[in-house]
């Protein structure tokens, strides 16, 4: 099949490259012109395992192409994916000046039937206005070509995407047209052995059924983080209530690891763009408004641990910083915990030092050089002459720890944990306090 995909981006590049893998024809098409060139040369703006090796192969053999040339890239797909940005405006809405301006495009200058895919998360009701934007455009054109908007949202965790695709829960796709459900039913017969992985609704319910998706995972970090402070506060280990909810096939056990709160380019912008939708229609999403809310309070969690230990005052004190990413095997730093952990201690008067197997360039292009911040090249270097060590991503690479030498390194014997990586009583009997997430030495019995 002859696919055009908008947008170079994270979600564009998986979708090209994976379905350009299974054999169809791709074109990838996006304005920024430095980007395009980058990639023709085969350097992959992103990081993201597999990627580089999925486009280089599928580039070489013809496949997968890049252009920035939208005009013929409208008329090269039958399918037109749009799988650019949707920033958060202001107000916490999707802002969707760049898929309508890729509507007007493809309006523009489309020659024959078009199946458009919004590929992009974007709010209930935009397919509608996809389709209307594409509508006037032929009618100041004068032309009456055919064309059909689809909704088919992605689910694709950062540092597993190509993973997620190929072996993902479902494809959702919203369409009421026979002819795109067969044409939709092509582009993914490749990963469809069963049936069942690809569901057909209504384009609403598609829409829907990403933000919803997205807000129930969302709602059982924050759900779990509350028990874990809770259980801080009663003098209970989380980690066996965790266990103990977990086994409960109703409830499960994913998606129930307490922590620092969770960031990342999705669940921030979509718990709070669902609640904004909310209130579009009259409603007031009360679970999400706390779900958000007890997301950001507990990114507070790791300075307020910090300042116990160390009676409120660190002025002048050097914390190590292990992990800056929002979560392992990514660069991404969007709402990650450690930035509201890192501008708390600056506020404190106190220094980082950081190390993170992949996030170092993008905390620099974040922070720039500063006097309060060490970028350093290994965890040991994080925690030499530090007077504590903060926890903020399970990287692999922290796990085993000797917990002798971290003792002798530390300034005051303290871990912050954010991500509850070790054993309460193995850090103890080392001698160092463990202030762990719901667990370790933040309990306090009442
Ligand atoms: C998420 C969804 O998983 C994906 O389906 C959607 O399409 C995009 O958003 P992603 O943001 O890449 O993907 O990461 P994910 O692995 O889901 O983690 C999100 C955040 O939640 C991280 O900050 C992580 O540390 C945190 N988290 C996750 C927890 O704190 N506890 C958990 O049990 C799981």
């Amino acid at each position: 099949m002859r696919i055009t995909i908008f947008g170079t981006g994270y979600v564009g590049l998986v979708t090209g490259a994976c379905l350009a893998d299974v054999g169809h024809d791709v074109l990838c098409v996006d304005v920024d012109a430095d980007k395009i060139a980058r990639l023709e040369a085969g350097e992959i703006p992103i990081f993201e395992p597999g990627l580089e090796e999925l486009v280089t192969t599928n580039a070489a053999a013809g496949r997968l192409r890049f252009t920035t040339d939208a005009v013929s890239a409208v008329e090269f797909g039958t399918l037109q994916f749009i799988a650019v940005g949707t920033p958060p405006d202001e107000d916490g809405s999707a802002d969707l000046q760049y898929v309508l301006a890729v509507a007007e495009t493809i309006g523009r200058h489309m020659n024959g039937f078009k199946a458009v895919v919004d590929k992009s998360t974007v709010p209930v009701g935009t397919a509608d206005r996809v389709r209307e934007t594409i509508a006037n455009v032929l009618e100041e054109r004068g032309e009456a070509l055919d064309f059909e908007v689809c909704s088919n949202p992605e689910f694709l965790k950062e540092g597993a995407a190509i993973e997620d695709f190929t072996h993902g829960a479902r494809f959702v796709v919203g369409t009421d047209s026979e002819r795109v459900r067969e044409l939709m039913r092509e582009c993914y017969a490749p990963y469809i052995r069963l049936q069942e992985k690809l569901m057909f609704m209504d384009v609403r319910a598609a829409e829907l059924t990403k933000y919803a998706a997205n807000a129930m995972l969302a709602t059982k970090i924050s759900f779990i983080n509350e028990i874990a402070n809770l259980a801080e506060r009663l003098g209970a280990d989380v980690e066996q209530v965790r266990r103990g909810i977990g086994s409960d096939p109703r409830i499960g056990y994913h998606f129930i690891y307490p922590g620092c709160g969770y960031g990342g380019s999705c669940f921030p912008k979509d718990v709070r763009a669902l609640t904004r939708t909310a209130g579009e229609v009259q409603y007031q999403a009360q679970l999400l408004e706390a779900v958000e809310g007890v997301n950001h309070r507990q990114k507070q969690t790791l300075f307020e641990k910090l300042e116990r230990a160390f009676d409120g005052d660190l002025a002048g004190r050097t914390i190590g910083l292990w992990g800056l990413a929002f979560k392992p095997n990514t660069d991404d730093m969007r709402d990650a915990p450690s930035r509201t952990l890192m501008e708390a201690l600056w506020r404190a008067g106190a220094r980082v030092q950081a190390y993170d197997p992949e996030a170092m360039d993008e905390c620099r292009r974040l922070y720039g050089e500063r006097d309060d911040l060490a970028l350093v090249d290994s965890r040991e270097a994080a925690v030499q002459n530090a007077d504590a060590l903060v926890i903020c991503t399970e990287w692999k690479v922290f796990r085993m720890v000797d917990f002798d030498w971290l003792k002798q390194q530390l300034g005051l014997p303290v871990i912050v944990d954010g991500r509850n990586l070790y054993n309460p009583e193995t850090v103890r009997k080392a001698g160092l306090l463990y202030f762990a997430v719901g667990r370790g030495d933040s309990l306090r019995r009442p």
